[in-house]
């Protein structure tokens, strides 16, 4: 089935994948694309939609990005965004310059509601400003349709040529009516209905794969994370027992974490494939025995995962398709757009070099994280581990500081154990980004019963954060913290202290090391 699809042309803007996510939410496809793209392939993919994105550029600079004005020959409809809404202007012949006053953040803009995309909208409404520049002459045939104290044109429309702009950002939260906006261009404006839909997603992507592998061998490196699991979920609905999926336990995962995987999509899970658990927990601490630098913890656990997955990989033989769990993120980070970031954290970057393989596939490669955690449910993956948290790939091996031992391990585990119970139990668990404890390398004194103690101090962490990039250190009730530092000194041998980390990132990280 073809989606009805929008399109997100990409200037280089901080929110571009925000806004196709957002165009998401209202059931309608949309995928990011580089501003480079030429017009007969945007032609090509019969967008319903074209929404400029914003961007840091000036579009009076000669070396801004820019795209021919041809664009809005298509007779398809636009919405410009920030830089976009400039674009738009300075492309019809309206006059773009740099603003007497700048506006930032949190801005009460006055709305037209009569205007097909403020319909329903308050006359003032809070949006989310960002720019240097404004728009300070229409072009010809547009109309003003918003308006600050300190900008002229916070937005402008054409209706009947179904062309609209907003200088400030209606994907962001902060733009209070932003999704109302953003739903009368995609569904009033230019026509969706909104057929994108996880349901039609999950038969779809079923039929198609069980097309293109037919009675091939497919290959899964299963860590028991989000995106690996949904994959693996998707991969057996289509193949059954053609897939093997192969999770290696290497002995730094959280408590019981490898059972639990183990019991989902083991022989005793609901699942049709073929499940391989390789123990090799006594290998990755022999390995780390010794090793207190981060880096080279996280190259020796990297390598040797690499090395036990190319063992199990040559039992099994040559395969035809390698699975990935690659999602949409990862796609337009690893280059498409201008704001191209190169993601640091690989999992499992070196597997294709090792593994005799055909293709690559990726079921959830147009994807965002949310919609992944919806096809997870619809396939009926249990709650805990669609909403898992993210867990590194070298697992607490960089949540130990200093050398791993599996005394350590043990010790971590059993702490972050009790704080992630007393988190959930006081139902703040939804509210953080992550949470969970590590162990210091740092040992204190202190004193239990009549004796003196000289164990490890615990350090708890928990943070919000949307994109992992910044992070905010949570103010969790004292109630959480002091019930779950209580239970750590008393339920696990070997702490008799415990700390909160009130640090956000920067300047800190988000683990330890
Ligand atoms: P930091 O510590 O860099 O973490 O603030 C940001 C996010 O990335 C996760 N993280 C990793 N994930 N391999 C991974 O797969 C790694 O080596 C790694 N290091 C950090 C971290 O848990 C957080 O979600």
């Amino acid at each position: 089935m073809k989606n009805e699809l929008v399109i997100v042309l990409d200037f280089g803007g901080q929110y571009n994948q925000l806004i196709a996510r957002r165009v998401r939410e209202c059931n309608v496809y949309c995928e990011v694309k580089p501003y480079t793209m030429p017009l007969e392939e945007i032609k090509a993919l019969s967008p319903k939609g074209i929404i400029f994105t914003g961007g840091p550029n000036s579009v009076y600079d000669p070396a801004s990005p820019r795209i021919g004005k041809e664009i809005f020959d298509l007779g398809i409809p636009v919405l410009g965004i920030c830089y976009g809404s400039q674009l738009m202007a300075y492309l019809l012949g309206g006059k773009v310059e740099t603003a007497p006053v700048s506006e930032y953040g949190h801005t009460e803009v006055e709305v037209d509601p009569s205007d097909p995309l403020f319909v329903g909208v308050n006359e003032k409404t809070v949006c989310w400003m960002s720019h240097t520049d404004y728009i300070s002459q229409i072009p010809e045939g547009f109309h003003v349709t918003a308006h600050t104290p300190v900008c002229p044109v916070a937005a402008m429309s054409y209706p009947e040529k179904k062309w609209y702009a907003t200088q400030f950002h209606p994907e962001v939260m902060h733009t209070v009516e932003g999704m109302k906006m953003l739903r009368h261009f995609v569904i009033d404006i230019c026509g969706c209905k909104g057929d994108w839909k996880m349901d039609s997603f999950v038969e779809g992507t079923i039929a198609q794969l069980k097309e293109k592998i037919g009675n091939g061998k497919v290959l899964c490196a299963l860590s028991g994370g989000v995106d690996s699991s949904v994959a693996a979920v998707l991969l057996s609905k289509a193949v059954g027992k053609q897939l093997t999926c192969v999770f290696v336990d290497h002995g730094l995962l959280r408590k019981n974490e490898g059972d639990e995987v183990e019991a989902v999509f083991g022989p005793n899970g609901p699942y049709e494939l073929q499940f391989v658990r390789v123990n090799a927990q006594q290998r990755y601490y022999e390995k780390l025995e010794g090793v207190t630098d981060p880096e080279q913890k996280r190259k020796i656990i990297g390598a040797e995962f690499i090395r036990v997955f190319e063992e199990e990989a040559k039992k099994i033989g040559a395969v035809d398709f390698l699975v990935q769990g690659t999602i949409y993120p990862d796609v337009i980070e690893s280059g498409l757009g201008q704001s191209a970031v190169i993601k640091s954290h690989h999992n499992v970057g070196g597997l294709p070099d090792v593994v005799d393989f055909k293709e690559i596939v990726e079921p959830l490669r147009m994807l965002f994280k949310d919609e992944v955690r919806k096809v997870g449910l619809e396939l009926g993956i249990p709650d805990y581990l669609v909403y898992r948290q993210p867990f590194p790939g070298p697992g607490l091996g960089i949540r130990i500081i200093g050398e791993v031992t599996e005394e350590k391990v043990k010790i971590v585990q059993e702490a972050d154990a009790i704080f992630r119970e007393e988190v959930a139990k006081a139902g703040v668990d939804k509210t953080l980004g992550q949470y969970f404890a590590a162990l210091t390398n740092m040992r204190s004194v202190g004193v239990m019963g009549d004796f003196r103690t000289y164990d490890y101090a615990i350090v708890l962490r928990a943070v919000l954060t949307s994109d992992f990039m910044t992070a905010d250190a949570a103010q969790l009730p004292w109630d959480v913290l002091s019930k779950a530092a209580n239970r750590i000194v008393n339920e696990v041998k070997g702490v008799n202290r415990v700390l909160y980390d009130c640090t956000g990132k920067p300047p800190a990280t988000i683990e330890w090391e």
